[in-house]
């Protein structure tokens, strides 16, 4: 989503901000701009559009030495330049770029600002407009920082600069993710510290309610009511390797490839040398003192927690329920006496996990956030956090987070087992070992899946996913990818449920793609296939060595039945991946969607 990045130093910072805005180009947006102050003079330039058309907008001869940059996901006003940040005051003498969602904006617009011409349809200029106001009414600039962020309701991450002071960002954050970078001689903001990379990796975690002046040699903290906070740095462990494509095409193929690598980095990060699980102690202990757990997450992360629910309950026989966030803040079930909230977040800055996580900890709740990203805003504020190694994850559609998610509730699941003593016929790192070269045939066979893309997907305008027990949740997944970034319309559905409706859709040439890796249920998905068959669908089945048959479009390599998402998921992806490429989507940024998706 939104995404903010500023510079104050000693260094050309236009090329600095339009590297950091491009670094945060897959989180999501729709329009980019830049300010940069250099003597008192003020350039803003702002597009709708790719941050391609912000560069091309500006003006190379710019030297400025001190800017900040946004790139926009429209929710207050639609995708256009006007509405773009950053947003200036009236007298244009303050400029600002915010991310978050501001709930009492009109109010505050009609209590304070009845006189000032608003000149964009967002929540974010009433702010910079309020500053403006309290600054003409004699207070300070950080004093009417102060007060304009203490009346906001709602998210905010922000940073803003006064065309009268060239040596300070005034930054504040509250549910937003916002860090201040440090360097030699100069200092930097961001709301992600990958934006920032390029010219430090030592970066400050903010607070909610904290304000921060940032200035060429310095930063100085306080709370809004004025208290000062002493905090140093730390080192942002991410090799900036990481997010480049290299030599692939798009980063949905290179997180695609690199599945098999992170399963084989999970099982280095969770055994010790002797082979046993290693797992925090707390963790275990939070799990062990639960009656039962609640997984909470969006999207994929929910389709991770609906195959995790499956793990824990089959293999450690620990009740689970899973809930989609969005729909558990408003529509609360009855708890259990001791439960324990499981937070699964690629991102950890999921704002509809987060709204549940804050709910629940006021409930006195034990709450475990598992996320790709160490020291996101979910991890920080749940008790505990298990990581998922997958590295940083570029592509909007999420392919290696889903498998790390899995891998690691199945390590949960079987830590949870030998706790209590249940007898496992399976060595749980081994068959981990046996998916990672299973999914790594599978990435190999790229021309078979691409032709599979061709046969069943070129010309439809809609697709089926077909399953049943745990393979029905990795076809809600396999329908997400789909829809995502080809913009088929694609649905998943229990193998069970067609004839009490959507068989009703089929027709000739329907695509339906059935997973069939269940023995316990294989006979009854194949007579499912061949009920829509009977009604002119184009029917694919992806089985598994063993329970295949003859015919069966793709066989999967054989892998611990608990286990068989984390492959048959890869020809799902590569299948998306593939008619969304014969379609010319953009892949890697598809319409519409964020990566981090930080408003409710
Ligand atoms: C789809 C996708 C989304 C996310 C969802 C939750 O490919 O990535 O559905 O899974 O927005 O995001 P996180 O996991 O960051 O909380």
């Amino acid at each position: 989503m939104c995404g903010i990045v500023g510079y104050i130093g000693e260094e050309s910072a236009q090329d600095i901000l339009l590297n950091g805005l491009k670094k945060l180009e897959y989180r999501g947006y729709d329009s980019a701009g830049i300010a940069l102050l250099d003597d008192e003079e003020l350039n803003v330039v702002k597009e709708k559009g790719r941050i391609a058309a912000l560069e091309a907008a500006t003006n190379q001869d710019v030297t400025a030495t001190l800017g900040i940059g946004h790139t926009r996901w429209a929710t207050h006003g639609a995708p256009s330049k006007e509405n773009a940040h950053p947003h200036q005051s009236h007298t244009a003498r303050f400029t600002l770029v915010h991310n978050g969602v501001i709930e009492n904006y009109e109010q505050l617009r009609n209590e304070h600002l009845a006189n000032v011409e608003l000149k964009s349809e967002t929540d974010t200029e009433v702010i910079v407009q309020l500053v403006e106001e309290w600054v003409h009414s004699g207070k300070t600039v950080e004093a009417a920082f102060r007060h304009t962020l203490s009346l906001l309701h709602g998210s905010y991450a922000i940073a803003l600069i006064d065309k009268e002071n060239d040596d300070a960002i005034y930054v504040g954050k509250h549910k937003s993710p916002l860090l201040v970078g440090t360097g030699d001689g100069f200092n930097v903001v961001a709301s992600d510290a990958l934006a920032m990379l390029q010219v430090t990796d030592q970066f400050v975690e903010l607070m909610d309610g904290e304000i921060v002046i940032v200035s060429r040699e310095g930063y100085a903290i306080e709370t809004l009511d004025g208290d000062t906070v002493e905090r140093g740095p730390y080192t942002a462990e991410i090799d900036a390797s990481d997010i480049e494509k290299g030599t692939y095409p798009h980063y949905m193929l290179k997180e695609i490839d690199e599945q098999p690598a992170v399963i084989r980095q999970l099982l280095m990060q969770y055994q010790d040398e002797d082979g046993r699980i290693k797992l925090d102690d707390d963790i275990r202990k939070a799990i062990r003192s639960s009656d039962r757990l609640y997984i909470i997450a969006c999207g994929t992360s929910y389709h991770a927690g609906l195959v995790g629910k499956q793990l824990l309950e089959n293999i450690a026989e620990v009740p689970t329920e899973v809930h989609i966030a969005s729909e558990f803040s408003y529509n609360m079930p009855l708890l259990s006496d001791k439960p324990l909230f499981i937070f699964i977040s690629q991102s950890g800055e999921t704002a509809d996990s987060r709204s549940v996580l804050v709910n629940v900890k006021e409930k006195g709740h034990s709450t475990l956030t598992m996320t790709n990203v160490p020291g996101s805003t979910l991890s920080r504020e749940a008790d505990h956090t298990l990581l998922l190694h997958a590295g940083p994850e570029i592509a909007v559609a999420s392919t290696k987070a889903y498998t790390a998610q899995i891998a690691v509730l199945s390590i949960l699941a079987v830590d949870a087992a030998k706790a209590q003593g249940i007898e496992l016929d399976f060595d749980p790192m081994k068959e981990l070992g046996i998916v990672a070269n299973a999914m790594q045939s599978l990435v190999d066979q790229k021309d078979v899946i691409e032709q599979m893309a061709r046969d069943y997907l070129s010309v439809t305008r809609n697709a089926f996913f077909i399953g049943r027990s745990v393979d029905y949740y990795v076809c809600l997944e396999a329908a997400l990818k789909l829809k995502e970034i080809s913009y088929i319309q694609a649905e998943g559905f229990a193998g069970g449920e067609l004839k009490h409706g959507t068989i009703a859709l089929i027709e000739e040439g329907t695509p339906v793609i059935a997973i069939a890796t269940q023995s316990h249920v294989n006979g009854s998905i194949r007579s499912n296939v061949q009920e829509v068959a009977a009604r002119g669908a184009n029917t694919c089945i992806v089985s598994m060595e063993g329970e295949n048959d003859l015919d069966d479009n793709i066989v999967l390599p054989e892998v611990h039945e608990h286990l068989t998402p984390l492959v048959s998921v890869v020809p799902m992806q590569l299948l998306a991946y593939f008619a969304a490429l014969h379609r010319d989507c953009d892949v890697d940024k598809p319409r519409n969607l964020a990566k981090s998706v930080t408003v409710e």
